[in-house]
């Protein structure tokens, strides 16, 4: 993989199109009979999904042997902090119109809210030490540590939208799937480590 940064910038730009899609469907009314709802599952769904891509970097890298993937996984992992980022302040401005001291009864009365506050902020430790600078100042081993939150941050993220589902869970529970088989993967590379694979922050 000679030429990263022009890939850097395609995978970049290629991030921005569902945003770019949701804003045009805002701008041409296509987003049905409740816009809230609409514009807060995209963002929801959109955090997820890179969620769930930046976490198949390194098992596929590990099983492909395809070691320039991981030259990606910041950049994804960015993009799920980005569109979550969204998610909430479509919550917090059009949901809750900025009145900060409704969200606690809301919380009471749709729990699934808190839970995917919690997946929020295991992904904002994440977010903040993703810079190289950041990479430096805490060490790469204790930078991959704490990148192990990522985990966490994926179940709470699939929990909050399991309990917000209503009837069909296929989804969901396929999402939740996905991560289970994603985390065995890495445990498994945990006690049988490829030798051969450099450790790497990018
Ligand atoms: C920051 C705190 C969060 C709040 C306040 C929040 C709130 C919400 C709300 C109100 C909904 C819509 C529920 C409905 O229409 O019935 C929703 C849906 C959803 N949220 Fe969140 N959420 C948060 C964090 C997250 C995070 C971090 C993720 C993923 C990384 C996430 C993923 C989703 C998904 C996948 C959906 C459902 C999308 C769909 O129905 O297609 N949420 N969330």
């Amino acid at each position: 993989m000679k030429d990263v940064r022009f890939t850097k910038l395609v995978l970049f730009v290629n991030s921005l199109v569902p945003l770019a899609l949701l804003l045009f469907d805002l701008y041409r009314k296509r987003v049905g009979a409740n816009p809230l709802e609409f514009v807060t599952r995209t963002t929801g769904m959109l955090a997820l999904v890179f969620l769930v891509i930046s976490l198949a970097v390194t098992p596929l890298r590990s099983t492909t042997g395809l070691n320039w993937l991981i030259k990606f996984r910041r950049m994804l992992g960015l993009f799920a902090f980005f569109y979550a980022f969204l998610h909430l302040m479509t919550y917090v401005a059009f949901d809750r119109f900025f009145h900060l001291t409704t969200i606690p009864a809301d919380v009471l009365k749709r729990p699934f809210i808190a839970i995917g506050m919690t997946a929020f902020l295991l992904m904002l430790p994440l977010a903040i030490t993703s810079t190289d600078k950041m990479v430096k100042r805490l060490g790469g081993r204790r930078w991959a540590n704490l990148h192990k939150i990522v985990y966490a941050a994926g179940i709470f993220a699939v929990w909050h939208y399991y309990l917000l589902v209503k009837s069909d869970v296929r989804l969901p529970v396929t999402f939740a799937f996905v991560l289970a088989v994603l985390l065995g993967l890495r445990l498994l590379a945990k006690f049988y480590k490829a030798p051969n694979v450099p450790r790497t922050t990018n």
